[in-house]
């Protein structure tokens, strides 16, 4: 008889955002008369761009005539795209990343699952708290996380780094020596951003204890303020302890066109093995490319014309933004995010439990937000809203908590 990883029996209940769609779709059930506006998951709403369009029907037609027909992509990335992204996200920001070190991919929640897979079982993770669920359930997954302890919500073998008001949400280096530190920034949930002097901490505390930072930098195109890096490269002597993941989902609105990439810099070595060759060893073994089509979308966010459309995706969002943390604040809420990313994390009135604020606020105000707990304890007495939704959509629900 086979048997299955019983790890996945150890993962408590079901996903996050799973758990919302089953309480607002009892609730819509029960009061049909009540729209709901959502403002949990961090789905975009805007349309793709014009020349995001022009570029997929192009290429549509290139695979209909057999002379331009691409069948399987090459594993790693087409070098149009990945000589763009090295231009581009990296080298005018004064990174020496080249082409080869990136691996195109079908997104950011794939890559940030699957990257642990080139690490030992038993290696220990450090997170922040709160975070981005993925990182932690894909190493329950694998078995790198031990036990689930229901009264604090956390596992054994991972080491949490809590992101409080007190530290600005941004976790102090731990007290135990992690294997693997997972950050994310500009954050999800709390949107914090994390300045260069302190993510050179960072890049320099891995460096001298032998760690791998895996920076999620799926928001990047959302920081305004100077200061911030955009990627874990500007940092002195991070590509021989960083490997960075982004997205096109948040900057170009491809949460259903599935785009991202992964940088593993050739300098980062565990002895004398390579991660790079790890990593491309995996993606020639369990990944045939993301779609030629929509490597040619992902080429145009690259031209000026393009850059300028997903600009103005950033900037749409970004003004929501404001408008949510302002009016919060004038309704009396403590609230932090929403500059450098299009999340807003507010502190739960009067005491109110993440889950608490959660059901009041869609029975009274027919909002969906996402409970802060659900991202780890020290969310909890939080709440994110995010700056996704139309501004139509996000005015509306503001009046509605406005009213509560
Ligand atoms: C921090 C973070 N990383 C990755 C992702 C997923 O990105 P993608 O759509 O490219 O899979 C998300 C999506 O919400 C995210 O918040």
């Amino acid at each position: 008889m086979y048997r299955i990883n019983d790890c996945y029996q150890k993962l408590p209940g079901s996903y996050l955002f799973s758990t919302i769609a089953r309480k607002v779709a009892a609730f819509t059930e029960a009061n049909p008369d009540k729209p709901v506006i959502r403002m949990g998951i961090g789905d975009v709403t805007q349309p793709l761009t014009d020349p995001v369009i022009k570029a997929l029907h192009k290429a549509v037609d290139e695979m209909a005539d057999g002379a331009t027909f691409r069948g399987y992509a090459p594993d790693l990335g087409y070098a149009f795209l990945r000589d763009a992204i090295a231009e581009h996200d990296f080298r005018e920001r004064g990174c020496a990343i080249e082409p080869d070190e990136i691996f195109v991919s079908d997104g950011a929640k794939c890559d940030s699952g699957n990257i642990q897979e080139l690490f030992s079982t038993d290696n220990k993770i450090a997170v922040c708290d709160p975070v981005y669920p993925v990182y932690v359930d894909s190493n329950v997954m694998a078995g790198r996380a031990g036990t689930y302890d229901k009264e604090t919500g956390c596992w054994s073998d991972v080491i949490y780094m809590p992101c409080t008001e007190e530290n600005g949400f941004i976790a102090d280096l731990p007290k135990e020596r992690p294997d693997i530190i997972y950050l994310c920034f500009p954050n999800n949930p709390t949107g914090a951003a994390i300045t260069k002097d302190q993510l050179q901490n960072w890049v320099d505390y891995a460096n001298k204890n032998g760690c791998v930072i895996i920076f999620d930098a799926a928001y990047e195109a959302y920081i305004s303020e100077e200061n911030i890096p955009h990627s874990i490269y500007e940092c002195a002597g991070a590509k021989t302890c960083a490997i960075e993941i982004r997205s096109f989902s948040k900057n170009a609105g491809f949460t259903g066109v599935r785009l991202g990439y992964t940088v593993i810099p050739k300098a980062l070595k565990c002895g004398d093995v390579s991660l790079h060759d790890m990593w491309a060893r995996r993606h020639g073994t369990k990944y045939n490319g993301a779609p030629y089509i929509i490597q040619r979308a992902g080429e145009a966010c690259y031209t000026e014309e393009g850059r300028a459309s997903i600009r103005g995706l950033v900037d749409y969002y970004m003004e929501n933004a404001r408008m949510i943390y302002g009016s919060l604040k004038d309704m009396g809420y403590t609230v932090y995010g929403g500059v450098n990313s299009p999340y807003i994390w507010l502190k739960t009135p009067d005491h109110m439990s993440s889950w608490e604020f959660f059901d009041y606020l869609l029975e009274k105000a027919n909002v969906v937000g996402t409970p802060g707990s659900g991202f780890g304890p020290s969310g909890e007495g939080y709440f994110r809203l995010t700056a996704f939704g139309t501004h139509d959509n996000s005015k509306a629900a503001l009046e509605r908590m406005a009213k509560l």
